[in-house]
């Protein structure tokens, strides 16, 4: 079929314009995938807002593992924390990243789950390094009340081995439903929503 050129232009315009979302939906996922080799990467931490009670909380954590095809990311964390009931009693989650040098922040939400498969589990725990292994052996749960501030950490003679903190461990999943991309420049702020249905998936342009 024949197309005229001021059709094509703005068939072009359409094509460039679903090139640029679905890069810079690329490119979220391989800075996510970056950030879990590289040290000091701006999205290696981030902060995750659970719901307590009606009332948000928020937390920083280490990004651990990426699955695009899954749309999940993953997180460590200690099964007596607070956050662990907070899961358990709403799985909506808000999840927030920010490159400094980009002047890129990407909000995510989805549904927040504590992994249940016991050899994943045991998989990912084989592969820490001692030093994280050892921040699951403190005697106290964290947000318990102490007496003094290092009242939580066994007596140097008293140290479990450091394999007894696997019971305390869990990975915590992150199934993401949107992402809000917003971009700052002096170009002109630029910010989408990307909208995730079953295989689906949206892009939107929004003001930012
Ligand atoms: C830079 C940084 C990284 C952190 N990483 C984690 C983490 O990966 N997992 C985690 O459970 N807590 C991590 N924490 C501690 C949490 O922010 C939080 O204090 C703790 O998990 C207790 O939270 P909760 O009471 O909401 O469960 C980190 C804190 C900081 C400052």
């Amino acid at each position: 079929m024949y197309i005229f050129s001021k059709d094509w232009k703005r068939v072009k315009n359409i094509i460039v314009d679903m090139d640029k979302k679905e890069k810079i939906l690329n490119e979220i996922w391989s800075e996510f995938n970056l950030s879990l080799k590289k040290g000091g990467h701006p999205f290696h931490i981030f902060s995750i807002s659970t719901i307590n009670n009606n009332k948000p909380d928020a937390r920083n954590v280490v990004l651990r593992n990426v699955e695009k095809e899954k749309r999940l990311i993953s997180f460590h964390t200690d099964l007596r924390s607070k956050k662990i009931n907070q899961i358990k009693n709403d799985s909506n989650v808000c999840a927030l990243f920010y490159d400094k040098d980009k002047k890129i922040q990407i909000r995510l939400r989805g549904i927040i789950s504590i992994e249940k498969s016991k050899e994943t589990i045991l998989k990912k725990w084989n592969a820490l390094k001692p030093m994280s292994k050892k921040c699951y052996i403190n005697k106290c749960a964290p947000g318990e009340v102490i007496k003094n501030s290092k009242d939580y950490l066994f007596s140097k003679e008293n140290i479990p081995d450091i394999e007894s903190g696997k019971i305390n461990f869990s990975i915590i999943n992150i199934k993401i439903d949107e992402i809000d991309w917003l971009n700052l420049s002096h170009k002109g702020h630029e910010r989408m929503i990307i909208s995730f249905f079953k295989k689906e998936t949206h892009f939107n342009w929004v003001a930012p």
